[in-house]
């Protein structure tokens, strides 16, 4: 069987752009269907095109053909067939980079053993000279040994992945792979999909799903009891099962904030980080049979009592979820210290590890369409970084999204808090982009400064979805501006930071 490819997933593999590919397509070189070329076909179009490594390229396509066996139902295969071309295009793409990194490491250690030769030695140093050259060469021998394995036991893991139990559910028809170490709801919400659930120990039936093909395994003890009417219909608790074969489960899942419930937790502090002069992240952690349910991009209250003065009522404040919901364990809030905030202050001066602090809600639909089929673009000024890395991570894990996007503004560079971490996405991920700006904090020069680097960056919107986290005056700057460039209004969304470094009008 020949495999399909998307025309951007084409272009990656053979190192083209998107519009040489479309030519071809034009001039009637190579046969489009339904938004899909076959990769044979591709190879007679582009015949000199290099591929970053035929070998990987070769164990891709075997290993398709041997798996694609596998799968029952086609709708499924494209879907994961998809997601493992992506995996190995990344990792070859990797695996290229590190060879090249390699041959230099390899050339300046050549460079060196050359100058150790040509070192005049007096006999007295004659047996150091040699007890350093056989240091040197078995060292050098080491490396190289550990070179050589990484990319492969890489690649195994991704194979075993892919063999793994695939679950399909219905109707949303979202897939995800199920690893026997986990539960089907641990699994689904480590993919980033909004499955109902509550305890998470077996007790309240809130995670329950109709089992329509395939078997699964009870994995822990589960007192909730189902009707002889659900018995029959073959339902499950996704918190105390996993999958042993493919399977379908009918279920329903949030697909917009409506369909979250406000909920009240208290949970414990787990972690105070200072990022920055200005900026903490705060990491709590929820208890196992109250995991908070929440979509990416949602705010919550948070409420503290001082550990000092008891009689002292509770301190409050809101801050949009800087983490991803497929961790629902440990929650991350980035709080600016600048700011004179009673919260930010006790945070900073009086905060306990496990000290208990209470979350009501969630709140707020700034959150991902995950219908849409458009690229994103993501805007951040300064801690407006934290509901938008909450939405990157969630795109991360749904792995639908073509490209993505990311500007970070700010006009201090210290505020650029997490500029790691936006780093090591853009050089991980080949549809990752990450443009940090630096500007004056007023609302014309910076809506200047990014519509530039948009205009610069992107000819126009159309295909595109665009988060923008900033002060509310400035988003409603920036609107018709990026209306202007393209961008329908129905693909644009705003959220009105709370905290951090003001913007002058
Ligand atoms: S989440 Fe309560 S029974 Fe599964």
């Amino acid at each position: 069987m020949d495999r399909h490819l998307s025309l951007s997933q084409a272009a990656r593999l053979i190192g083209v752009k998107r519009g040489d590919i479309q030519k071809k397509i034009q001039e009637n070189k190579l046969t489009v269907m339904e938004g899909t070329v076959v990769l044979s076909d591709l190879k007679n179009a582009f015949p000199d095109a290099i591929y970053e490594d035929n070998t990987m390229v070769e164990k891709m396509e075997k290993f398709m053909k041997d798996a694609v066996h596998k799968m029952a139902q086609s709708e499924r295969e494209g879907a994961h067939v998809d997601s493992l071309s992506r995996r190995i295009v990344r990792l070859n793409k990797e695996l290229s980079e590190e060879r090249n990194r390699a041959d230099q490491f390899e050339e300046l250690i050549d460079g060196l053993k050359q100058k150790f030769m040509d070192l005049k030695i007096n006999a007295s140093h004659e047996n150091t000279f040699n007890e350093i050259k056989t240091w040197f060469n078995m060292a050098i021998h080491n490396l190289k040994e550990e070179q050589l394995t990484t990319p492969i036991e890489s690649l195994e893991n991704q194979i075993k992945q892919f063999m793994l139990p695939h679950v399909r559910l219905l109707p949303s028809r979202h897939d995800f792979i199920s690893d026997k170490s986990e539960t089907l709801l641990e699994s689904a919400l480590r993919s980033g999909l909004a499955v109902d659930y509550g305890c998470n120990n077996g007790k309240c039936g809130k995670c329950k799903a109709k089992l329509l093909s395939g078997s699964v395994e009870k994995t822990l003890h589960q007192d909730y009891v189902f009707s002889e009417s659900e018995k029959s219909q073959g339902y499950i608790l996704t918190c105390s099962n996993t999958a042993i074969t493919d399977i379908t489960l009918e279920t329903e899942e949030a697909v917009c904030s409506d369909d979250i419930p406000l909920q009240t937790i208290i949970t414990k502090v787990k972690k105070v980080q200072k990022v920055s002069d200005n900026v903490m992240v705060l990491t709590v952690k929820t208890p196992r049979s109250q995991r908070l349910r929440f979509l990416a991009g949602q705010h919550i209250e948070l409420s503290i009592k001082s550990q000092e003065d008891k009689q002292q009522a509770a301190v409050i404040a809101e801050y949009s979820i800087a983490s991803c919901p497929c961790e629902p364990a440990n929650l991350e809030f980035h709080i600016p210290v600048s700011a004179d905030e009673p919260f930010a202050n006790l945070i900073r001066d009086n905060l306990k590890i496990n000290q208990n602090l209470t979350l009501k809600g969630p709140h707020g639909s700034f959150v991902l369409d995950e219908d849409s089929p458009n690229s994103l673009i993501f805007v951040a000024w300064d801690t407006g970084f934290a509901p938008i890395k909450s939405l990157i991570e969630h795109a991360m894990s749904l792995e639908q999204a073509e490209t993505i996007h990311l500007y970070w503004m700010t006009s201090k560079v210290e505020n650029h808090y997490l500029d790691n971490l936006c780093r090591s996405w853009n050089d991980a991920l080949d549809n990752f982009t990450y443009t940090r700006i630096m500007c004056e904090a007023k609302t014309d020069v910076v809506a200047d400064s990014l519509m530039q680097h948009i205009h610069n960056e992107h000819s126009h919107l159309l295909n595109f979805d665009l988060y923008i986290a900033a002060p509310g005056h400035l988003n409603h700057l920036l609107k018709p501006l990026l209306i202007s460039h393209g961008i329908k209004a129905q693909n644009t969304h705003f959220e009105s930071i709370f905290h951090g470094q003001e913007v002058q009008d």
